[in-house]
């Protein structure tokens, strides 16, 4: 009875946290994904996740909202999807009462892959893809796609993920990297003007990250996007991620693209990602 009282009113609360058309169905849903208890309750824990989440989607809401602006069946690639939590929500709450654009969910491995494809299913989410397959490889049908996320694809996944976008032709992308560990290892030994900025493992480490992130941006600058980052506070795995946005204006940006070669001419760096400014 006191259980029931519990769900009851865990049920309440979620409908008004979370505007989705079907909230029988999302609570299955975000059981399944551990944002809510194992018994579909609310403790400070799964507030917190859905929070979390919740403002995530508000963050990305205007790109979804546009990308279903200017196609009819706008296709989203979720890169590095873990077990797809971002594919589902956006597409419970966005694209699902909507009534069309799809969702393709790419992830190594196997396992997450076969468990997020039968939780669609039981969602009845039939406009949800799912790959088995790593980023570098992977071509969605029809090769294009209107809108990429990556979210915590690790170091240089999220490369990959930029790689994939510009393969993909996808006029926006939000990433939110982390463990970017290329550029810490590469700076390390560097002599040069600047090089007291790194001379510490954890400077570097910090640094590194830090002109990563840099340097993902101005590549996509460079390719014709505007760019924003913004702070993401308090997502799952650390306590401060950066979020990047961009949006394709343009083909590309010649004072951008030369921005980027004067700062990795300064460091003396070459990041493996510079790869696509020779395409
Ligand atoms: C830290 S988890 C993040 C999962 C999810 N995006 C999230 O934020 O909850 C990173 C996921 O990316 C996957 N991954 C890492 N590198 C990848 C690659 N190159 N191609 C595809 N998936 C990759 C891992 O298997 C893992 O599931």
């Amino acid at each position: 009875m006191a259980r029931e009282r519990k769900q009851a009113s865990a049920k309440d609360t979620l409908s008004e946290l979370w505007p989705s058309q079907r909230s029988e169905n999302s609570i299955a849903l975000l059981k399944s994904l551990h944002i809510l208890t194992r018994d579909g309750a609310l403790n400070a824990d799964s507030r917190r996740k859905l929070k979390q989440v919740l403002h995530l989607t508000q963050l990305l809401r205007p790109s979804l909202d546009a990308m279903l602006q200017e196609s009819e069946n706008p296709v989203l690639a979720d890169l590095g999807a873990g077990k797809s939590y971002l594919g589902f929500v956006l597409y419970d709450l966005i694209l699902g009462p909507a009534g069309r654009g799809q969702v393709f969910a790419v992830e190594t491995r196997q396992e997450l892959v076969e468990h997020s494809r039968s939780l669609a299913a039981s969602c009845g989410f039939d406009r949800m893809d799912f790959l088995a397959a790593p980023i570098a490889t992977a071509t969605l049908p029809g090769g294009h796609a209107d809108m990429v996320t990556a979210l915590h694809a690790c170091d240089t996944a999220t490369d990959d993920a930029i790689r994939f976008a510009l393969r993909h032709e996808a006029r926006r992308i939000a990433l939110v990297p982390c463990c970017q560990a290329e550029l810490p290892r590469l700076l390390e030994g560097k002599r040069g003007p600047l090089n007291q900025l790194w001379r510490h493992p954890i400077q570097r480490r910090e640094f590194g990250a830090h002109l990563t992130n840099v340097i993902r941006g101005l590549v996509l600058e460079a390719h014709g996007y505007k760019v924003r980052v913004t702070e993401l506070v308090g997502l799952e795995h650390s306590l401060k991620n950066e979020l990047i946005l961009a949006e394709r204006h343009q083909r590309s940006n010649p004072l951008a693209r030369a921005e980027l070669d004067q700062l990795v001419s300064q460091l003396g760096v070459t990041p493996g990602l510079l790869d696509v400014m020779n395409g």
